[in-house]
């Protein structure tokens, strides 16, 4: 059985990833600080396969502790890295602590990656990279604009240093995911997304509205030129994206790639509204949802959708769980949380 580490195995989608790794077999190290998880996630991932995790509560930044992470477990033969900052506006705010997190983490985890020649990592991009992009779908040679946030900078400059390392390392090989929209939970509702509050992205919203945790949400502009206005995201079940993470180690293990770095976009290679997410939340759940057409949010791009050929092909993944599907396990995980 292969052993993987998992770093920010209590996160989002760290926890979704842990339990399609456990199902093909897989055994799994999580570390993760908790700074913005609870460990009360790995009792969920017991509860759903039956397998107890250990995780280490340590810091990236910390190389000592980490070191001795690699020293209890020289087995290790790939490396999921999720453990980062992802607040778009408060990387605004405070851009030391995310390149500082987001890059020093990065370069902790290659140093182990080479003291105990560990081959194999997957590191979790972002579409943020692309910017503005000028070209839709966007492929995975769409050229990166100019990024629109030190978040997306510290995802731009990972993925360059993963390829600078990789250059250098013939042995050492690694795949860069480039997430678009991930919403959703587990069809269990045991797990889901737990945002720090307030949520601010799309499906969150929608789900705390709904269940009353606010009066109403706003719509950020539908007066883009669009089908109806409304801006246009690809949004990818987490449990689909998680399973691209169990299809890229096993890729990496079968050593079949061309080269030792590989890109790949995660999206279903569809475009979704706003406002027909919102029909479609109303839809699965059958509540009606109070919502008001507001001012453009700053920094929105108008329309992103993924390019998944690359993936499907090279992966021999396929995105399975429409906008339904996420809306459907994003309102149960708010319920089973909010004991409603
Ligand atoms: C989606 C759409 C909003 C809230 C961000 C990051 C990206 C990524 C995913 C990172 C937009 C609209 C939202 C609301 C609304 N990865 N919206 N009312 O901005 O596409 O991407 O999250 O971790 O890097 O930038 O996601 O969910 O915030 O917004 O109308 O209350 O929903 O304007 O069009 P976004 P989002």
């Amino acid at each position: 059985m292969s052993k993987v580490l998992v770093t920010g195995g209590t996160g989002y989608i760290g926890s979704h990833t842990i339990i399609d790794l456990i199902n093909n077999g897989f055994e799994v190290v999580s570390i993760d600080n908790l700074t913005n998880s609870n460990d009360d996630v790995l009792e969920g991932i017991e509860k759903i396969t039956g397998v107890k995790v250990t995780n280490y509560r340590i810091d990236l930044v910390d190389l000592a502790s980490l070191l001795q992470v690699f020293r209890d477990h020289p087995d290790i033969e790939g490396i999921i890295h999720f453990a980062a900052y992802k607040l778009v506006g408060e990387s605004v705010e405070k851009p030391l602590a995310y390149f500082r997190n987001n890059l020093l983490g990065l370069i902790n985890l290659l140093t182990c990656m080479e003291t105990f020649e560990v081959a194999n990592l997957i590191f979790s991009s972002s579409c943020s990279v692309y910017g503005n992009a000028e070209e839709l779908p966007v492929t995975e040679n769409t050229p990166f604009q100019e990024a629109e946030s030190p978040y997306a900078r510290t995802k731009q400059m990972g993925e360059q240093i993963i390829r600078d390392f990789a250059k250098v390392h013939p042995d050492h090989q690694a795949v860069l995911l480039r997430y678009f929209n991930p919403a959703g939970a587990h069809e269990s509702a045991i797990i889901g997304e737990a945002p720090s509050n307030p949520a601010s992205n799309l499906v969150p919203v929608i789900t705390e509205t709904a269940i009353g945790k606010r009066k109403s949400m706003t719509v950020f502009g539908a007066d883009y030129d669009t089908r109806d206005g409304s801006c246009i995201r690809d949004y990818i079940h987490v449990m689909d994206l998680a399973n691209a993470h169990t299809k890229s180690l096993q890729f990496l293990l079968q050593k079949k790639n061309a080269t030792n770095c590989e890109i790949f976009n995660l999206g279903i290679g569809e475009g979704v509204s706003v406002l027909e997410a919102i029909k479609a939340f109303e839809k699965v759940s059958g509540e009606k949802l109070n919502y008001e057409i507001g001012p453009r949010r700053p920094g929105d791009v108008v329309a992103i959708y993924a390019d998944k050929e690359r993936s499907e092909r090279e992966l021999g993944w396929k995105p399975e769980r429409d906008i339904d599907a996420i809306m459907e396990s994003a309102w149960a995980w708010e319920r089973a949380r909010s004991g409603k």
